[in-house]
């Protein structure tokens, strides 16, 4: 049998700080309430000339460094994103130009918040089947293009970055299991309404801004998040005290929180860096894997459940032997 693990790791964020101070003089909200909402202190957010792929490629070229393998040895390229840097070509076909391959197949993933989930799933599969050897996927985000900086229900929750890693085929496996869902009836909650085939004039007129029923998707991501956190433990047999760390999604730590107390998983295993990094949609679980593995939390041998949840509704999780 072929199983697809990690082998290495990497992230990429902005310079920008912009702090919960930096938004009270943009609009009227202040770090108090920031905080206890959403746990979010600080977000970095892109610089004017710099794009998706920018992120997307620094955070590969990390990844493929702790890999320790050359960029001619990579047979698939997925970036899972929502705010690629042009309608085509593919943000996986910059990066692949960017980091000079040429044949291997390489296309975005759109799932959101949960892209990285779903991104990991395919290459997985790729893997898995023969189909690839070795796999860059990549979590990539400009999300600060699409949110609208003068309304404070949504611009306090969001940041910019990139997170990747880099599959190999091993004859052990490491990533165990794979679980993805979608729900489109709940497509009004949380969207950017617009894009080039409908409501085009508001792209044009720089208006393409996500909206979001903040409570309902705060309760939907909870009972999902938590639901699937079972899902995954059933189909490994795992009993949750042989998990080593849990990263959730970092949108909202008290969507965290929340979803740690219904699984029964302490909070000392939850990975957070949602106080840093604000919401960074698909790139949040790649960055806060990367970030785990390099400050050496997580170590090679640990069992670690990452999970997302996004906009479609799309949900998704996996469970990895490091
Ligand atoms: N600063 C200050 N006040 C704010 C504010 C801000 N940034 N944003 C909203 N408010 C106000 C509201 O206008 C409202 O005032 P009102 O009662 O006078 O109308 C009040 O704060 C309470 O708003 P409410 O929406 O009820 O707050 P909440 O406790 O539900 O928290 C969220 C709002 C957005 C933080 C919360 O719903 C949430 O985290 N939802 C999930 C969001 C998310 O993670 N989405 C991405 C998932 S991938």
């Amino acid at each position: 049998m072929i199983y697809s693990r990690i082998i290495g790791t990497g992230s990429y964020l902005p310079e920008k700080v912009v702090t919960n101070a930096d938004l009270e003089k943009m609009v009227d909200t202040n770090d108090e309430w920031i905080y206890a909402r959403s746990g979010i202190r600080e977000r970095r957010i892109a610089g004017e000339d710099e794009f998706t792929c920018d992120l997307a490629v620094q955070a590969a070229q990390n990844a493929i460094q702790a890999a320790g393998i050359r960029n001619d040895g990579i047979d698939l390229i997925i970036v899972a994103t929502t705010t690629a840097d042009q309608v085509f070509p593919s943000t996986a076909c910059l990066v692949q130009q960017r980091l000079g391959i040429s044949g291997p197949p390489a296309f975005d993933v759109q799932a959101v918040c949960a892209g990285f989930l779903f991104a990991i799933d395919i290459a997985d599969k790729f893997i898995r089947s023969g189909s690839a050897r070795t796999a860059l996927v990549i979590g990539a985000e400009t999300f600060s293009r699409i949110i609208d900086w003068t309304d404070r229900r949504t611009c306090v929750l969001f940041g910019d970055g990139a997170g990747a890693v880099i599959l190999g085929a091993d004859r052990e496996p490491g990533i165990l299991s794979t679980h993805l869902h979608s729900d489109g009836k709940y497509k009004d909650l949380l969207c950017v309404p617009t894009g080039v085939s409908r409501n085009y004039e508001r792209v044009k007129a720089g208006t393409a801004y996500t909206t979001m029923e903040g409570g309902e998707v705060f309760r939907w991501a909870v009972t999902a998040m938590s639901d699937i956190i079972d899902e995954t433990l059933d189909a490994n047999h795992f009993d949750r005290n042989d998990l080593d760390w849990l990263i959730p999604h970092q949108a909202n730590i008290r969507i965290i929180n929340a979803v740690g107390r219904r699984a029964a998983i302490p909070p000392e295993k939850v990975i957070v860096t949602v106080d840093r990094h604000g919401n960074t949609s698909a790139a949040s679980v790649p960055l806060a894997l990367d970030e785990s593995v390099r400050s050496g939390r997580i170590s090679t041998g640990q069992h670690v459940l990452i999970e997302g949840f996004g906009g479609g509704f799309t949900w998704g999780s996996a469970l990895i032997r490091m």
